[in-house]
């Protein structure tokens, strides 16, 4: 078993597993060589080889604990027919969102049309690199996926009221985003997913009033599915300000942390295992500086289950010799 999962189930505290949220990606040279050659991302996530070969790229140079499959969580409203592409440097810009088209998706039709992340993840799974090692599968949260299929773009500037309006569509969409949520999840765990990662990326957008609707109704319920089929599930409510009462309506497995939230709190506060949290422009700084903030978190919670990772995605400017000198840390600490 590997040693997250061991974490995971039998919350052990000597264990100091690691993986990077976006390992697989733009910091890697051999990564930015295969994008080159392949300019529209979406058509690279569904290359089921090349996929692959991306997810197990940081495997070759790391001893990472984990491999998180290289999709996105915009697979999601591509695969409802909902148009998706990402500009050099502007990100995602979704096309309008057709509700009746939507709401017509079948479960055959989209599982068709997304069937090379499935195919992807079955190859990484049987990769020797993997041995002893977990895949990691993830989705969007239902209100992060709400905010792009609606905004049309990342919301860098907040959300403006009109966001809102209308809240019947929004009910409507938000039961469709869970419904499809639940199919690419259960596709996954049948493909070799062994873990399932949530990622809320815009939970920090909400007043708390509104967390119940958009956050905790949504997601306990994927949360509650997933668990059904036997796969533990790590949740990611970036910007969240109230982490205790997420673990206790939402129940994960896992709570990934970002790196605004004061560490000390969560470990005086939260008994679950828990992941993440450094900063990831410290890897922007020097060695001795990562090393005396990865110790911070790894003193922290040394006597909690706790997986090593960051607070957010690792960033494009980061050096690949930084990163080895980080996992180096985390495992002989
Ligand atoms: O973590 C991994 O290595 C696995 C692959 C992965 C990607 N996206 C690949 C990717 C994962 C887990 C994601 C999740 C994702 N995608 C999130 C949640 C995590 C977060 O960052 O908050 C979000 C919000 C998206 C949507 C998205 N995809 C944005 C906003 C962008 C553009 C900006 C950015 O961060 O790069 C992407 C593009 C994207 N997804 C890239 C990669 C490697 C970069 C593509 C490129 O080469 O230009």
């Amino acid at each position: 078993m590997s040693d997250i999962k061991k974490v995971i189930r039998d919350k052990k505290t000597d264990l100091n597993p690691i993986w990077i949220m976006r390992q697989a990606g733009r910091y890697l040279p051999e990564f930015r060589k295969i994008r080159e050659k392949n300019t529209n991302f979406i058509k690279l996530c569904l290359n089921s080889n090349l996929s692959a070969e991306i997810t197990l790229q940081p495997l070759k140079r790391f001893d990472l604990d984990a491999a998180i499959i290289f999709s996105d969580i915009l697979i999601l409203p591509y695969g409802l027919n909902q148009k998706v592409e990402f500009v050099k440097n502007v990100g995602p810009i979704l096309g309008d969102l057709n509700f009746d088209q939507i709401s017509k998706s079948t479960e055959n039709v989209f599982t068709e049309k997304v069937n090379s992340v499935y195919k992807a993840i079955n190859l990484v799974q049987n990769n020797k690199l993997t041995e002893n090692k977990s895949t990691i599968g993830f989705v969007g949260a239902p209100w992060t996926l709400l905010v792009y299929m609606l905004n049309k773009k990342s919301p860098k500037q907040g959300l403006e009221k009109s966001f809102f309006e209308n809240d019947v569509l929004i009910t409507e969409i938000l039961k469709i985003i869970e419904k499809f949520l639940k199919i690419h999840i259960k596709n996954q765990i049948n493909s070799g997913a062994e873990i399932i990662q949530i990622f809320d990326s815009w939970a920090g957008l909400l007043d708390n009033k509104d967390l119940g609707k958009y956050v905790y109704n949504p997601t306990s319920s994927l949360v509650e599915f997933t668990k059904t089929l036997g796969v533990p599930v790590i949740c990611f409510p970036r910007g969240i300000k109230d982490y205790k009462k997420y673990c206790e309506i939402i129940q994960p497995d896992v709570i990934c942390i970002d790196y605004e939230i004061d560490p000390n709190q969560i470990a005086k506060n939260i008994k679950i295992p828990i992941q993440g949290g450094m900063n990831p422009q410290i890897l922007l700084t020097d060695k001795e500086n990562l090393k005396k903030e990865a110790k911070k978190y790894l003193d922290i919670f040394k006597d909690h289950p706790y997986i090593f990772n960051l607070g957010h995605g690792v960033l494009p400017e980061t050096s690949p010799s930084m990163m080895e000198y980080l996992v180096k840390i985390v495992k002989d600490y």
